[in-house]
C-alpha cells in the first residue's frame, strides 16, 4: 500500500470499509457527531459542533494524512455507501513504531458490529501497512462499550491514568490498553475470521 496515494487507500471489511476522511464527508459527519451520547466519551470533541468546525477538522485531517502524522478514516457502511463514523490511527511515532487508536460510530449504528470491524481494519493498517510495533487504545473507565471492544479485539490492560480527561466540568480516569505486533500476528487470523462469522 502506497501512503503517497493516501486518497486512494481503501481498507475493506465485510460490513464496512475505511477510506481517508474528505471534505465531502463534512455534512454527514456533522450530523452524526452532534449527539451528546456519542461525544461524551470522546476526548477532543463535544457536541454541539458547528459545520464550520467539522470542515476545519477535515482540513486538518487531510494535512495530517499528507504529513503522515495521523490517519483519520471515514467508516463507510458497505451496504449503503454512507459514512457512519470515524476512526484514527493517531499520534504516529515512526521512530518508535507506535501509534494510538481512536473511534466513534454514530449512535443509530451502534451494536451492529461496525465498531469492531472498523477497529480490526485500523489495527491491520497500523501493524501491516505502517509496520507498527505497538498500538495504544485508551478509553474512559466508564465506557463499557469501549471495554467490550478492547476485549473483542484483545488489547491488553496496562493501567489506569487518573483524572486524565476533563469532560463537562468533571475529571475522569482512563484505562490504557495496548497491542503489540507479535500479539497481532498471533491473533489476527482468528480476529479476521470472527468478522466473517459475525456476517453469517
Ligand atoms: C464504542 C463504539 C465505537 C463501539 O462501536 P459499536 O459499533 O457499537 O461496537 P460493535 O457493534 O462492534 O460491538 C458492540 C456490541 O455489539 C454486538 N454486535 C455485533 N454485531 C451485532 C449484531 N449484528 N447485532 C447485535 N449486536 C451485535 C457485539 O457483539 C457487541 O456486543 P457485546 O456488547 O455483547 O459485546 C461505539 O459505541 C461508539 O462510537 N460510542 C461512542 C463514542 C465512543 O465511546 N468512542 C470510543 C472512545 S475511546
Amino acid at each position: 500500500m502506497n501512503l503517497k496515494n493516501w486518497k486512494k487507500i481503501k481498507l475493506s471489511g465485510v460490513k464496512v470499509f475505511l477510506r481517508a476522511i474528505r471534505k465531502s464527508d463534512a455534512p454527514r459527519i456533522f450530523e452524526l457527531i452532534n449527539n451528546r451520547k456519542t461525544t461524551f466519551f470522546l476526548e477532543s470533541v463535544d457536541a454541539p459542533v458547528t459545520l464550520k468546525q467539522e470542515k476545519e477538522f477535515i482540513v486538518q485531517a487531510e494535512k495530517a494524512w499528507k504529513s503522515k502524522l495521523k490517519f483519520i478514516f471515514a467508516i463507510i457502511d458497505q451496504n449503503t455507501g454512507q459514512s457512519i463514523g470515524c476512526c484514527e490511527v493517531g499520534s504516529y511515532d515512526a521512530t518508535n513504531r507506535r501509534a494510538s487508536f481512536g473511534i466513534w460510530i454514530g449512535k443509530p449504528y451502534w451494536r451492529h458490529g461496525f465498531g469492531f470491524e472498523a477497529a480490526v481494519l485500523a489495527f491491520q493498517f497500523g501493524f501491516e501497512t505502517l509496520k507498527l510495533n505497538r498500538i495504544k487504545y485508551r478509553y474512559n473507565l466508564l465506557n463499557t462499550r469501549s471495554k467490550k471492544l478492547t476485549q473483542k479485539i484483545g488489547t491488553k490492560f496496562e493501567g489506569i491514568e487518573r483524572k486524565t480527561t476533563l469532560k463537562r466540568g468533571k475529571f475522569y480516569d482512563s484505562v490504557v490498553t495496548s497491542m503489540l505486533a507479535d500479539e497481532w500476528k498471533q491473533k489476527s487470523k482468528k480476529i479476521k475470521k470472527q468478522i466473517l462469522n459475525l456476517e453469517k
